[in-house]
């Protein structure tokens, strides 16, 4: 046999080996699961009991169906209804942060602004919650008015944060000074 004539043997043997693979009975399983039972040598009595139990295996699929059609049909307008009677950034709330939150997670936070905005890009970046364009500010307003933080301590957290520039620049100020002044 030439050199090719052996490179081809093997081709049309590999061939062969993956038209075979998938075959049931290579694969493991037994005649008896392939061919369709026969109902040779059963009496007209037991053809009937098996069309029979047939049939009621049918209709019991069908009702199956049927029962999880109306479930989830249920369900669909039972959302409906809630989306309608809920305030769109309600709904995004926990359309966004329930996935990992439980409903009553936040009950006991009280937050002003800035500590809920925080909060909310802090899920987004640190554990990739799922936020749109704008979605961060709708979510943000809605958290910081109905879990909001007592007015004295929103107040400070406000103070603070606007003390935080003037600090700065009194800072760099105050180091550019004694610079100047040193000796
Ligand atoms: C992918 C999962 C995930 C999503 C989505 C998520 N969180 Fe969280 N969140 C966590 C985990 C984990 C912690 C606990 C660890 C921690 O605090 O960093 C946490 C903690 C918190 C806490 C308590 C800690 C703190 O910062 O005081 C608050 C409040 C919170 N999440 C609010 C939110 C809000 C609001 C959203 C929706 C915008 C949200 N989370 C979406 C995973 C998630």
């Amino acid at each position: 046999m030439t050199r090719r004539g052996a490179i081809r043997a093997v081709c049309l043997g590999l061939a062969l080996l993956l038209c075979l693979a998938p075959h049931p009975v290579i694969a493991g399983m037994s005649y008896d699961q392939l061919v369709e039972p026969t109902d040779d040598g059963m009496t007209e009595e037991e053809r009937e009991a098996r069309r029979e139990a047939i049939e009621r295996d049918r209709q019991a699929a069908e009702e199956r169906r049927r029962a999880q059609e109306d479930q989830a049909r249920v369900e669909r307008e039972a959302q409906e209804a809630d989306d309608a009677s809920r305030p769109y950034p309600e709904r995004l709330t926990e359309q966004r942060c329930m996935t990992c939150h439980a409903a009553n997670d936040f009950d006991k936070e009280q937050r002003s602004w800035p500590g809920w905005a925080f909060t909310v890009w802090r899920m987004e970046l640190a554990y990739g919650a799922d936020l749109e364009a704008g979605e961060w500010r709708v979510i943000s307003d809605h958290l910081a008015e109905e879990h909001a933080a007592p007015p004295v301590r929103a107040a400070a957290v406000w103070a603070a944060l606007g003390m935080g520039p003037m600090v700065t620049v009194a800072l760099i100020w105050f180091i550019r000074h004694r610079r100047r002044n040193a000796p």
